[in-house]
């Protein structure tokens, strides 16, 4: 994918970075650069940077950085080529016509194509003498013609050809039905036949109202109850949320999260549109963050049996992390929301609302969880309540919220403040410093990069990788000392393979007379482009000096004569021999 040089360089012109964060992100001018709260993680105080100065920015929370087009993909959930479109587009720029190769990109435009063929299909099929049974599943379930609709459902019949059959007709070949997950290869190699079967489908539509995949569920006890579109080039399921497309509008920045599409559904019937739902996996932070960017608050409906409510518990700190105020709503006699609301008949709406309104934040729910384990009539169940009750409360961030909790539970309890207030301080601070010691452990492992994953190398090799990430940097900012760089050091004697990449790359850029940092984010992956966009916003006016320069490039070297286990194995016994009386000459 590439596109030509000149162009981005211009679009990165015209798409100033400051300017362009600045409609999102409100930033505050902090040294050289300007400071704001990350919006890709849910945070207090400012730890994401803009630099104007090389066009990036970096988010010291949580390790997310690029340049502009980056920002864009992050923000917008654009892939690289609809960012820079985007982009373009603000910058009243023409994007030049064929210049990347976008294979990817038609597949992934024929993928949508055929899922929204295939959502038709199902639909038109639901409808006809073929689908009837499913068409009465969905009317048993107390579906509506209109929600039907609304939802786009459909039905996928037992025939295990008809929707490879009729894609075929319409042009999709083979090989796009399977990238799409509708069809699936025989095992015998010849030719493919349906995903789904004998289902009742459920469409699930990305933002831009995409169909990025489906949900099928059979109609008998039969397992499994529900079959989902394999992750593919348009779907990912951890990062993608149910009925979102609909919620996004409901005009109103609360959203309801459910287990599953029939709640959502249901719910969405009776009127609340803000519904959605994870696609059959358990919440996580990436859709966590995604409702953050519509919704300041979620009511988490889960089921009301066991495991619903160990899913809420998980699903609690993740939406705190991401910013998001929590309710939790508890549906009554073991049922589900969509149980709940047809049981209540014509009042289920006004049944749900109660419940809505009933709903407490996540702290009243886990304390009224502990209320019901313990026996407050007691002594020692009341003493085990308050101590647990102390540890939720510790989790509190804000002062103010604390002693809300604190009062009313030395209310609850007959229990005098001032004591309860003791017992708490003891544990809060405790707990405060085991939070602290594992901040400080964190801190520690992301220094030493043993917690990093895309730089592993080093912590395996920590004074070379430090020297080579250096000198990377210093590089980058001087590169018109590329010559005297390449002279010192050959890539060949990096340790450190990532920044061996960096290096090469950087090098030849700047050689062929290219700015080093302009591809980055179309010849990197996005987690590779973040780390060296860590690592260009940590350096130091210390670490740029021409002699900083010259002790790097001691360091590489001297690292890189050292015999290792594994680059033994690759020398012959001659070079073992020169290398052992090397060290010696250097001993005496
Ligand atoms: N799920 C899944 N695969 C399964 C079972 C469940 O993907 N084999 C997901 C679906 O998204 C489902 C959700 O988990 O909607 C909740 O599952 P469950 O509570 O079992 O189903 P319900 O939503 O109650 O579905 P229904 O009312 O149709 O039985
Ligand atoms: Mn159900």
């Amino acid at each position: 994918m590439a596109f030509p040089e000149s162009f981005l360089q211009e679009l990165k012109m015209r798409n100033d970075i400051t300017e362009t964060v600045s409609s999102y992100v409100s930033l505050k001018r902090r040294g050289r650069n300007m400071v704001g709260l990350c919006p890709f993680h849910g945070e207090k105080t400012p730890s994401f940077n803009v630099y104007t100065e090389n066009g990036s920015f970096y988010c010291f929370g949580c390790g997310v950085g690029g340049d502009v087009i980056t920002f864009i993909m992050k923000i917008e959930n654009l892939d690289y080529v609809d960012a820079v479109k985007l982009l373009a587009q603000r910058a009243g720029m023409e994007v030049p016509e064929n210049s990347y190769d976008d294979s990817m990109n038609k597949l992934r435009s024929r993928i949508f194509e055929a899922n929204r063929e295939a959502a038709r299909f199902y639909y038109s099929t639901l409808l006809s003498p073929k689908g009837a049974s499913g068409l009465e599943y969905l009317h048993n379930r107390q579906l509506s013609d209109r929600t039907i609709r609304h939802f786009g459902l459909g039905f996928a019949d037992d025939d295990w050809t008809s929707l490879c059959t009729h894609l075929r007709g319409k042009g999709f070949k083979d090989s796009e039905i399977t990238a799409a997950n509708l069809g699936v290869k025989r095992r015998n190699g010849n030719g493919i036949y349906d995903r789904f079967t004998n289902r009742v489908m459920f469409p699930i539509i990305d933002l831009r109202g995409n169909v990025i995949a489906f949900g099928g569920r059979i109609m008998t006890d039969e397992k499994p109850k529900y079959l989902n579109t394999s992750d593919t080039p348009v779907f990912k399921k951890s990062a993608n949320l149910f009925s979102l497309n609909n919620a996004k509008n409901s005009g109103n920045r609360t959203l309801i999260l459910c287990e599953g599409y029939m709640d959502v559904i249901s719910v969405c019937q009776a009127g609340f549109t803000n519904a959605v739902a994870t696609l059959g996996t358990a919440l996580t932070v990436e859709q966590a963050v995604l409702m953050k960017r519509y919704a300041d608050e979620v009511i988490i409906c889960y089921d009301a049996d066991e495991a619903g409510q160990k899913a809420t518990a998980r699903a609690i700190p993740i939406l705190r992390n991401a910013g998001l105020l929590i309710r939790v709503l508890t549906v009554p006699r073991g049922k589900d929301p969509d149980e709940f609301i047809k049981s209540n008949g014509k009042d289920g709406p006004a049944a749900f609302r109660a419940l809505i309104d009933k709903s407490a934040n996540d702290v009243e729910y886990r304390l009224n969880k502990l209320k019901q384990q313990y026996n407050t009539e007691t002594t020692d169940g009341k003493i085990a309540y308050l101590e647990e009750a102390a540890k939720v409360i510790s989790g509190i961030s804000s002062p103010l919220e604390r002693d809300v909790y604190i009062s009313k539970i030395s209310n609850e309890t007959g229990v005098e403040k001032s004591s309860f207030n003791q017992q708490f301080k003891n544990i809060f601070k405790r707990s405060n410093r085991e939070a602290a010691k594992k901040q400080m452990n964190k801190i520690q492992a992301d220094l030493s990069g043993r917690s990093d994953k895309i730089n592993s190398d080093h912590y395996k090799k920590p004074r070379s990788s430090s020297a080579e990430e250096a000198l990377v940097v210093f590089l980058i900012n001087n590169p018109d000392l590329a010559p005297e760089i390449s002279d010192g050091v050959k890539p060949e004697q990096f340790q450190n393979s990532l920044m061996k990449r960096y290096y090469e790359y950087m090098l030849g850029r700047i050689e062929r007379g290219l700015d080093p940092l302009n591809n980055v984010t179309a010849d990197f992956t996005n987690d590779e482009a973040s780390k060296l966009y860590q690592l260009l916003s940590q350096s130091i006016p210390a670490a740029s000096t021409k002699e900083a320069m010259r002790e790097y490039i001691n360091v590489i070297n001297e690292e890189s004569k050292k015999l290792t286990a594994e680059n033994a194995a690759s020398l012959s016994d001659a070079e073992i021999q020169a290398y052992l009386d090397e060290i010696r000459k250097n001993k005496q």
